[in-house]
């Protein structure tokens, strides 16, 4: 497996790179050729960490490699994992990283649609990453079609979930059926209607006020609340959950369970056709998506995901530009 992290001098990929070449993504019988990719500025220190994961002599890491180059480290890649970004500071929203960071997906997309392996998969973690990814998705073109994108909103599931756990007294693992819609941004909205609490439904488990509530505050805000409290953004949280993300989509889903992440829209549920926004999915197990359909949505529910699809409807506005010149 061909596997490009950029972003690699960063603070995800420190907590991330390790895992991959541990086999916790791919898992235990796939060796992984693992490409490094940072900025001219910084790759330096990538080299750092190469050295470093080499001196972890991981049985199933068969490469590994630092370029600034993408045309190197793109290179017959079967998966992009696009983690490199400027991060959001203290009292900032997501959204107000969108003209600084979509020139570089532009560049990534680019560089995945002249050098990627044919049938290769994106994963977008840089934020805003629902409308980084499509821009990547745009400057890509036809080469890579709708199904191999996604944007992760997989902290926000796991958020979710462990905060129902906590709340009913559960185990994460007795927690199902919970999806995050939308956008990665204080607008998400975490389905708590459809979600069960050892197979009951979570709003028969847990008071409703404090789900349409607090519940959902919590969610919304907790990378804003870790950045006040670290003094810089999510990081071992943020890689487990682009390997939980990967995971879903290369093991076949649970019957009877689903997983979220941002993909590019089909129209289904009212959601216009090509945005990049968060919905309850399966996968065969294959890499690929699906978007489960006939989830029942209240008038709640709805009003919420009218709310982040528009914000993710006006974040497309603002980067027409990047959108046009792929
Ligand atoms: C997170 O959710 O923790 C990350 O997207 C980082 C951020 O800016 O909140």
């Amino acid at each position: 497996m061909r596997v490009v992290v950029t972003g690699a001098t960063g603070q995800v990929a420190y907590a991330l790179l390790p895992r991959i070449a541990a086999g916790e993504m791919f898992g235990p019988d796939t060796e992984v050729d693992l490409r490094l990719a940072d900025i001219p500025q910084v790759i330096d220190k990538a080299k750092g960490t190469l050295m470093e994961l080499e001196d972890g002599a991981y049985p199933l890491l068969s490469r590994v490699s630092a370029s600034a180059d993408r045309a190197e480290t793109f290179k017959d890649v079967d998966w992009a994992l696009l983690v490199g970004s400027v991060p959001r500071g203290p009292g900032m929203e997501r959204g107000d990283l969108i003209r600084r960071n979509g020139p570089i997906f532009v560049e990534d997309g680019s560089a995945i649609r002249d050098h990627a392996a044919t049938g290769a998969r994106v994963a977008v973690v840089g934020n805003p990453c629902n409308t980084n990814c499509l821009i990547a998705r745009h400057a890509a073109g036809a080469k890579v079609p709708d199904e191999r994108w996604s944007a992760m909103t997989r902290l926000d599931h796991n958020r979710a979930r462990a905060l129902l756990a906590k709340q009913a007294n559960a185990r994460v693992s007795d927690v199902r059926k919970l999806a995050i819609w939308g956008n990665h941004s204080a607008t998400l909205y975490p389905d708590f209607t459809n979600a069960e609490v050892n197979g009951k439904p979570a709003a028969s488990v847990l008071d409703r006020r404090w789900l349409e509530g607090e519940f959902i505050t919590l969610v919304q805000q907790r990378g804003a609340a870790v950045i006040a409290a670290r003094g810089a953004s999510s990081a071992l949280s943020a890689a487990q959950a682009l390997i939980d993300h990967v995971r879903s989509l290369v093991t076949p889903t649970p019957k009877g369970d689903c997983f979220s992440a941002a993909v590019v829209s089909d129209g289904s549920y009212g959601v216009a056709k090509g945005l990049v926004s968060s919905f309850p999915l399966h996968s065969r197990g294959d890499g690929g998506w699906e978007i489960v359909k006939g989830v029942t949505l209240d008038d709640f529910a709805r009003a919420k995901i009218a709310a982040t699809v528009a914000e993710l409807e006006k974040e497309r506005d603002i980067v027409k530009d990047l959108l046009a010149a792929a």
